[in-house]
């Protein structure tokens, strides 16, 4: 019998506020569909919430390398990506196009994916998630720029 392998892909950890409820559900299936382990932060409905709750929840497990990368997701995705990137080590980076998609992963090692809900629509959504999953970081020079702002305001 023959023997497939296959790369593991590590478990993301997932969030959203009211806003965005509906494009997480999307975005859930959709990795899992891609064969990747989801963990749902929160929320888990239409009723209004507060965004900054779920950035925590998302972006805390990411700074203390409980997930090596999560996805944020709000109505324009701004507050989201303002308050996770409160957290030491996390490179939240939110894009609406697939070349920022794949560049926040080639250039800016991005470990926090950002998507506004109210800006983008579910189709592209899946291709910025596909694109981001799949791209890996180039290190070299990327690592080095990254390493100089990593202390910045601590
Ligand atoms: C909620 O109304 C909205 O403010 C939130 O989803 C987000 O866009 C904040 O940046």
């Amino acid at each position: 019998m023959s023997e497939t392998k296959t790369a593991s892909i590590s478990p993301v950890i997932i969030g959203c506020d009211h806003a965005a409820y509906t494009m997480k559900e999307c975005v859930k299936a959709f990795l899992t569909e891609m064969g990747v382990d989801v963990v749902d932060a929160g929320c888990h409905g239409l009723e209004s919430v507060n965004y900054p709750d779920f950035a925590r929840e998302v972006a805390q497990k990411v700074s203390d390398g409980t997930y090596e990368r999560g996805i944020l997701l709000c109505g324009t995705g701004l507050g989201m990506s303002m308050a996770a990137n409160r957290f030491k080590g996390v490179r939240a980076a939110l894009v609406s196009d697939g070349f920022s998609a794949r560049m926040s992963r080639e250039h800016n090692n991005s470990n926090v994916l950002v998507l506004g809900a109210r800006v983008i629509g579910e189709s592209l959504a899946q291709d910025l998630v596909r694109i981001w999953m799949e791209t890996p970081f180039g290190g070299g020079r990327h690592q080095e720029r990254i390493d100089m702002f990593e202390g910045f305001g601590s």
